[in-house]
């Protein structure tokens, strides 16, 4: 009886992923804020800046009209929009039809890791990274397999790592960001291109998640597009386009997965949210106010490398570009998770602890979103290096 009970009540073993840490710094943070103290806010990744007045505009007209389900692979304007993005920003031709409207690149990973890999699975990923890749591949089944990364490599995984982490047991797929997070790392036109190679040479599948473009600092990212026609390629409007709440991206799939994925998306959610997708089309038309949001990031990380070094935090990964620089705070503590609470309650500056991107040595380093104010990055680096000076 007792047993029952029990099972009712359990939640399942797919379930059991862990949270995300960044929430509990948040959640930290306000508490600060509701005793009366101002917090600047460098733990969150997104935007300061709200969507273009592009979107907002179209938004705002829509609002007046029924909003009911779109087709559910995406407005069809907005498909071709999207593919024409392609051709501007990349010079490089994509198929509308190829195209897939999401919400987010969120859901973008749930449907393309149902449409390309059977439970048992095994997908490289590359340490550090976006956490929530492998809870997510866990929770529906497939096995993270996590290939830790350094400096040798610029922090990306190369053809030689995927071949023998592929020699070991079989790989299925293989997942990498470009700007990446928590890094900001990017990797090279070459590197990209080489890495896809030798993953379609061994029959492993591709999957470029391109949410950072547009935000590249050191040199312009590259788009699996143009590269291969069989890789899955994730985008979204949360980063460049500043609409992470509009809960709106998009992928671009070779032309076999589209009915499988038109299939999904249409179980599992019907369409996108249509205001969400009429502010999108729109989006691409503030291009101009998007740049100049860009160029403050670009300050903004001008003040972080000019800044933190002398502050004390001298060691960071290559800040290619997104908004985060990556520091290594192993000077001053081997616990990233205690450091960035004691950093928060006595200096009132938020950041993340590298735990949450990197469970091998993520202990050793903070992150921190420069997608603030370029007064915030002044102020943080003075109170932060007040704080190690102490
Ligand atoms: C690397 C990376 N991919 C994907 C996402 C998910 O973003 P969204 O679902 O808002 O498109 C994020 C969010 O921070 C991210 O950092």
């Amino acid at each position: 009886m007792l047993d029952a009970a029990k099972r009712l009540m359990a939640p399942s073993a797919r379930s059991d992923v862990p949270p995300f840490m960044v929430m509990d710094v948040m959640a930290a943070a306000a508490r600060i804020e509701a005793a009366g103290s101002r917090v600047i806010h460098m733990e969150v990744g997104q935007p300061a800046a709200s969507a273009p007045t592009t979107a907002l505009d179209a938004a705002r007209a829509a609002l007046s009209g029924r909003l009911a389900y779109t087709e559910t692979l995406g407005i069809p304007s907005l498909r071709a929009r999207i593919a024409r993005h392609y051709t501007e920003a990349y010079g490089v031709e994509v198929d509308p039809g190829r195209v897939i409207v999401t919400t987010g690149s969120s859901a973008a990973f749930i449907l393309a890791f149902l449409a390309l890999f059977e439970a048992g699975d095994r997908v490289a990923i590359a340490v550090p990274g976006y956490p929530p890749y492998r809870h997510i591949l866990k929770a529906l089944g497939c096995e993270p397999v996590m290939i830790e990364t350094t400096a040798a490599t610029r922090f990306a995984i190369t053809p030689d790592m995927l071949r023998e982490a592929h020699r070991r047991t079989p790989l299925s797929g293989v997942l990498v960001a470009s700007p990446a997070n928590p890094t900001g790392t990017m990797m090279t036109r070459e590197a990209l291109a080489a890495l896809i190679d030798a993953a379609e040479g061994e029959g492993i599948r591709f999957i470029s998640d391109e949410i950072y473009h547009g935000l590249d600092y050191a040199f312009p990212a590259e788009t699996a597009a143009r590269l291969s026609g069989n890789a899955v390629i994730i985008n979204s409007f949360s980063k460049y386009f500043c609409m992470t709440g509009w809960r709106v991206g998009w992928m671009v799939v070779p032309e076999p997965l589209v009915r499988p994925i038109d299939r999904l998306q249409g179980n599992l959610a019907i369409s996108v949210p249509t205001l969400s997708q009429i502010a999108a089309a729109a989006a691409f038309d503030g291009g101009a106010e998007m740049e100049a949001i860009k160029h403050g990031y670009e300050e903004n990380r001008r003040i972080l490398l000019n800044e933190l070094p002398k502050a004390g935090l001298d060691t960071f990964l290559p800040v290619d570009g997104a908004f985060y620089l990556y520091a290594d705070v192993s000077r001053f503590s081997n616990d990233s998770f205690d450091f960035a609470k004691r950093m928060l309650n006595e200096t009132h500056v938020a950041a993340t602890p590298g735990v949450d991107f990197d469970p091998l040595h993520g202990t050793s380093f903070l992150r921190f979103c420069y997608a603030g104010s370029r007064d915030e990055m002044h102020e943080a680096v003075e109170r932060v290096g007040a704080w190690l000076r102490r």
